[in-house]
């Protein structure tokens, strides 16, 4: 693969930009191809099985498009998908997962809020996370942010109704002890204004998106993939929707300078326990964590 390549980054909707804009921010040379799933958002609610696939499909899709590597820029994603996601091809995928690590080693009082989906919050994936750190003492409260994806996949990051929600979320954080709540989606950034509004400076507020462009940069340098810096030359970048793509459009000329038209494309689902298996409707009733 050249190191030229594009570097393919997706989530189910418009909430891995936050991530998107911090790999743009570090490697602005780097090209990028960015897809939101956001005709299956959210994927929180969704059955762990199905996200897998759909994160195989749309990672496939990045391969068969040129992508060098993967960003998973979605923790429900990475907490059901990474595993068959580098099992499926040998090439680097970087995931994200809630900042259980830097909040643990921010927090004074040790008590911790954690913002995440309930796929998030039910997986193996986050139970072990969690546990390499309740081992040290610190508390976690753990808490689905339902509700919130859905508002901002609408564009919608400040209404009455999301004040509600973060109210009822973080009230009971903050009265058990809290001073630190990660932000375990990678939705909830463009949520930090409207909580420091209702909040102030009582929560520090844990966001990974700066690490994983970090983490991307080590990773192309290990593989010997970073594109070439070449002089005032910023990469390409193409975003794509699988729906809804005005929703996309809105936040990307909201956060990205001249940000590319939308795309709409059809992402077919070709998982290992084939197409079968992800013949469900795109809305399936909530489950429970
Ligand atoms: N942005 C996603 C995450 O980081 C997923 C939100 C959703 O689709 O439920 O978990």
């Amino acid at each position: 693969m050249p190191s030229n390549a594009p570097i393919g980054v997706f989530d189910s909707g418009l909430g891995g930009l936050s991530v998107l804009q911090a790999v743009r921010a570090l490697l602005p040379h780097e090209s990028l191809l960015y897809v939101a799933d956001s005709h299956f958002a959210p994927y929180g609610e969704r059955p762990d099985a199905f996200i897998e696939q759909r994160s195989l499909a749309i990672g496939r899709w990045l391969r068969e498009h040129g992508a060098k590597a993967l960003v998973v820029a979605c923790n429900t994603a990475t907490a059901h998908g990474v595993a068959a996601l580098r099992a499926d091809a040998p090439w680097p995928v970087v995931g994200v997962e809630p900042g259980i690590k830097p909040a643990a080693a921010s927090s004074t009082r040790g008590v911790i809020g954690v913002l995440a989906t309930a796929a998030t919050l039910r997986s193996t994936r986050f139970a072990e996370l969690l546990a390499r750190h309740t081992a040290q003492g610190q508390r976690f409260l753990c808490q689905p942010g339902r509700g919130l994806v859905e508002h901002i996949e609408a564009g919608d990051v400040d209404s009455p109704e999301v004040m509600a929600l973060l109210e009822q979320f973080i009230d009971p954080m903050l009265s058990q002890g809290a001073d630190t709540l990660v932000l375990g989606c990678t939705h909830y950034p463009f949520l930090i204004p409207a909580i420091r509004r209702r909040f102030g400076t009582a929560l520090t507020l844990i966001d990974t998106g700066a690490a994983i462009a970090r983490q991307l940069q080590r990773r192309l340098e290990t593989d010997d993939l970073s594109a070439p810096r070449l002089l005032n030359a910023s990469g390409s970048l193409q975003l794509f929707a699988t729906a809804n793509a005005t929703a996309l459009q809105t936040m990307a000329d909201r956060l990205l300078p001249n940000a590319p038209r939308v795309q709409t494309v059809e992402i077919a689902d070709f998982g290992p326990r084939g197409p079968a298996s992800l013949d469900l409707p795109p809305n399936l009733p909530i489950i429970s964590v």
